[in-house]
């Protein structure tokens, strides 16, 4: 597959504006300023395909990256305090509706940050991923900012803290710095793919 030739599609504000679904998705979900914008940038071999912010809550839209297999969908971030209620109602609606529609959604690579234990956010989304019966994968981001020792420590309690999502799904370290589980991903995001 080659994953130079992505474009970006379209960007989508709510759920009645996306189009029909006819290429296998791969989703990637997280909290604002996980690293989902930046990991497909990288994965697509592109600088800034997809906007990266210092601050939260940049990927407002759900935005479609097309390959010629497969679609990539970044999804917008949660758990950005200073949102405001009709916002959040408005993020609420348009996963629901996204995750609802019927679409071919084949991966969802749900990011969470390495350094931190998952939230009640990233908790919930990987309950709610699995009671829709998605097929889901665990990306643990800026793995870059850890020392060995971190490291091996959030290896190990991450198994804990996910409890059983973590005996059904692959949990890869990942760094948009020096590429560290790039390759793995676009390994999955080809078995995806038609
Ligand atoms: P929203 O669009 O707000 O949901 O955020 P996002 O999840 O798309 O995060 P984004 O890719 O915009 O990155 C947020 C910040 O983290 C930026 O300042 C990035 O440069 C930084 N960042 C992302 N990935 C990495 C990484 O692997 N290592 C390091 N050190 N920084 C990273
Ligand atoms: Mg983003």
């Amino acid at each position: 597959m080659n994953f130079n030739v992505a474009e970006f599609e379209r960007s989508f504000g709510s759920f009645s504006q996306l189009g029909e679904s006819d290429l296998p998705e791969i989703c990637f979900s997280g909290r604002s300023n996980v690293g989902k914008s930046s990991l497909i940038n990288k994965v697509l071999g592109r600088k800034s395909i997809a906007r990266v912010s210092s601050k939260p809550g940049k990927t407002v839209t759900i935005n479609f990256y097309k390959l010629d297999k497969a679609r990539l969908v970044d999804l917008p971030g949660y758990g950005y305090a200073k949102v405001a209620f009709a916002e959040k109602e408005r993020w609420s609606e348009l996963m629901e509706g996204y995750f609802n529609s019927g679409r071919n959604i084949k991966m969802v690579f749900q990011l969470i940050d390495m350094r931190h234990k998952p939230s009640e956010f990233d908790i919930s989304m990987l309950s709610f991923l699995k009671e829709m019966n998605y097929p889901f994968s665990v990306i643990l981001t800026k793995s870059d900012k850890l020392n060995k020792t971190e490291r091996e420590e959030r290896l190990n309690k991450i198994r804990f803290e996910l409890g059983d999502f973590a005996e059904e799904c692959k949990i890869i370290p990942f760094s948009a710095l020096n590429s560290e589980g790039v390759e793995e991903i676009r390994g999955i995001i080809e078995s995806c793919a038609i």
